[in-house]
């Protein structure tokens, strides 16, 4: 398929081309396949990765020791509390380290200086799961998700991000819809759309690859003509509890809710790349509902377990996709 990017580094799409992103996404389905007909696959048997976590994950970091057992690799997890990086030794120091011990080096925390420093020091691929700027690996489980429902050929397509528009899942979102060529539309409040920076990165993608990207505070336009209703939670990881008050009042209008997804296409499907509040069914769920009276966040139940949700295939596809990038970067 043409698709070449061994020893290279997952850091954020901005760095891959349309391309290559259509490509992995193709190689994750090829995994898929195999997985579902019980046909192994330890193609990188005898290769060793290391994952990082300075916060929490589900899916992420099941997906990498789920997908790097499948391709016959070990791998080593570490917890903020069970590595010497950033206490006792620098983020130079500990990638040299890892670098010399395995052959990647998977990365969830806060500033996305610290995934390219790792890169820059430790000489091996390293891959982005999540820092407060973008959640890369999800994009590519995103577009799998979408491309089965809709075909191979998502251009033109309409996928609205409703919530706070410029967190990492919204930049990212995006990033690849301006890649490969759907109408994205951030739909959230106005002090929380991204960066101009970002914006206008992605305005010149969109111009080589005929994607459109819209902004808008009015929830109705957002769902009007839709096929992808997504939304994340209101507050992310790192963010003081004491916004919940301010973003709840902001991002109450833009919960994906009955009437909301009623004024999308028909035919529209809803994401969410989880954790997800739609219930009391969790301790922050339940003091929320106590102090705000809100039976649910950015999600109702209505959606969450109606017929448009694919949530749980989405994150079934996590492990597919980041199958595709392990076996990319280290073959
Ligand atoms: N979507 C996602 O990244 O989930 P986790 O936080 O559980 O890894
Ligand atoms: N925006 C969320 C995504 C979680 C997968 C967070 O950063 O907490």
């Amino acid at each position: 398929m043409g698709l070449d990017i061994r020893g290279r580094s997952f850091l954020t799409l901005l760095d891959y081309s349309p391309e290559e992103i259509d490509s992995l996404i193709d190689l994750a389905a090829e995994f898929k396949n195999l997985k579902r007909a019980g046909i192994a696959h330890r193609r990188l048997e005898g290769k060793q990765i290391v994952l990082l976590f300075e916060k929490t994950s589900t899916r992420t970091r099941c997906s990498f020791e789920v997908a790097a057992r499948d391709l016959g690799m070990g791998v080593t997890f570490l917890d903020p509390g069970s590595s010497q990086m950033g206490k006792k030794e620098s983020l130079a120091d500990t990638a040299k380290v890892l670098g010399r011990l395995y052959d990647g080096i998977e990365y969830r925390g806060y500033s996305q200086r610290v995934v390219e420093d790792l890169a820059k020091y430790s000489g091996v691929p390293v891959w982005n799961g999540l820092t407060d700027d973008f959640h890369p690996t999800q994009m590519l489980a995103d577009m799998l998700t979408a491309r089965e429902e809709f075909g191979h050929d998502l251009r033109g397509r309409k996928l609205t991000f409703f919530g706070d528009a410029r967190n990492n899942v919204a930049n990212s979102l995006m990033v690849v819809c301006a890649k490969l060529g759907l109408r994205y539309c951030a739909c959230g409040p106005k002090e929380l759309m991204p960066a101009g920076e970002l914006v206008g990165k992605c305005r010149a993608v969109a111009a080589e690859t005929g994607a459109e990207l819209e902004f808008t505070d009015d929830p109705a336009q957002g769902a009007k003509d839709c096929d992808i209703l997504y939304t994340d939670i209101w507050l992310s990881m790192g963010e003081p509890a004491e916004l919940w008050e301010r973003r709840i009042a902001l991002l109450r209008p833009y919960q994906v809710n009955g009437a909301l997804i009623a004024k999308a296409k028909p035919t529209a499907i809803f994401l969410h790349c989880l954790p997800a509040f739609h219930d009391r069914g969790t301790t922050v769920g339940e003091e929320i509902y106590e102090k705000y009276g809100l039976e649910a966040m950015e999600v109702t139940d209505e959606v969450f377990l109606g017929p448009q949700a694919r949530q749980f295939r989405e994150a079934e596809n996590r492990m597919h996709t980041i199958k595709a990038v392990l076996w990319a970067t280290l073959q």
